[in-house]
């Protein structure tokens, strides 16, 4: 099992400036106004207590800052953070270990906590409601179990999928808080800090012209943004302008609506193969070459939310959106 632990807060921020990719602070996230607002509440009334925060449920698809967020939670709560996931957790063993090594008010990170097994969710109850562990020592006749105690901490799980989740494990966490897809203005500002991280200049309509292409997501507005800057160093002068961000966007298969090449791939398969829709995920997914679960958590989301695709009870349908945007005529059948 691999984790890792981050001690306390480690830059250093002067004057405002800001050294690092990822906000060390509430105060530095941007964007996620409700989830904040609800975080800012429940630390300070934590800390005014003197208690450790109530176990966090972060929710919501891939890139959109759960991890960052944790971190931000430690730091806000003068607290270590350990970080670690579902599937690295293969053993309750696994588990005792990591909860018996935290200190008071600790945040225990656990990424992808839908894929934890069952096993591990039976030690964990007991973890999280009464910071105790019951843990079973011996075989056979002799087996007995013993409890130990834990101190306080706060377990931060973060999941794509809530609904995964199995309903006792999420009934556990105190603060469920659902992050959002970014819109266009909170997702611009991020380029430019993250611009600024890279110390590198860019024009404010090519920062909105990233944002634009991110699909409302900070990890790729912030890995197209380097692709950019490499793109803005060898073919131009090392300034990010519209021009720049353009051509490389261009070169990097990245449409008008942030789609890649396999939202294409994606969507004119069903197209052509399958009419539009209804086509069941796992056929899709065959028929493509990528796996269900991908699709499921990174692509279709964000092209349910365009109103790309919709969910039918007899399988996906692709929508006239979608038809007139990768230039298919728009079929004739009520779709
Ligand atoms: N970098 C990635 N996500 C961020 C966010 N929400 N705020 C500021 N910087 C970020």
């Amino acid at each position: 099992m691999e984790d890792r632990v981050i001690s306390g807060e480690t830059t250093v921020f002067d004057e405002g400036f800001e050294h690092s990719l990822r906000p060390q602070r509430l105060g530095q996230y941007i964007g996620q106004e409700k989830v904040k607002d609800s975080l800012s509440i429940f630390i300070e009334a934590a800390k005014g207590r003197s208690e450790s925060l109530d176990h966090v449920l972060l929710y919501g698809p891939p890139g959109l800052g759960k991890t960052t967020l944790a971190s931000v939670i430690a730091n806000e709560m003068d607290v270590n953070v350990r970080m670690t996931s579902g599937p690295a957790i293969e053993r309750p063993g696994d588990l005792a270990a990591v909860v018996s090594s935290l200190e008071p008010g600790d945040v225990l990170f656990i990424d992808e906590i839908h894929r934890l097994n069952r096993a591990i969710e039976e030690v964990l109850y007991p973890a999280m409601e009464d910071f105790c562990l019951d843990i079973v020592v011996g075989k056979g006749p002799s087996a007995r179990s013993i409890r130990l105690d834990l101190p306080p901490f706060t377990l931060v799980g973060a999941t794509t999928r809530a609904g995964s989740l199995s309903a006792p494990l999420r009934d556990r966490f105190g603060v469920p808080l659902r992050l959002e897809y970014y819109e266009e203005e909170p997702l611009t500002e991020i380029v430019i800090r993250s611009a600024r991280v890279f110390d590198v200049s860019i024009d404010s309509a090519a920062a909105t012209e990233i944002a634009k292409r991110s699909r409302g997501t900070p990890r790729i507005a912030n890995r197209l943004l380097r692709r950019v800057r490499d793109y803005a160093q060898v073919r131009g002068d090392g300034m990010i302008s519209l021009r720049a961000a353009q051509e490389a966007l261009e070169m990097l298969q990245v449409d008008s609506f942030g789609l890649d090449h396999i939202d294409h791939k994606l969507i004119t398969g069903m197209i052509e193969q399958f009419r539009g829709g209804p086509v069941g995920l796992d056929t899709i997914a065959a028929s493509i070459g990528e796996e269900s679960v991908t699709i499921e958590d990174v692509y279709e989301p964000f092209l349910l939310q365009i109103g790309f695709i919709q969910r039918t009870p007899r399988g996906r349908v692709v929508t006239h959106a979608a038809y007139a945007h990768f230039g298919y005529p728009v079929p004739d059948s009520d779709k």
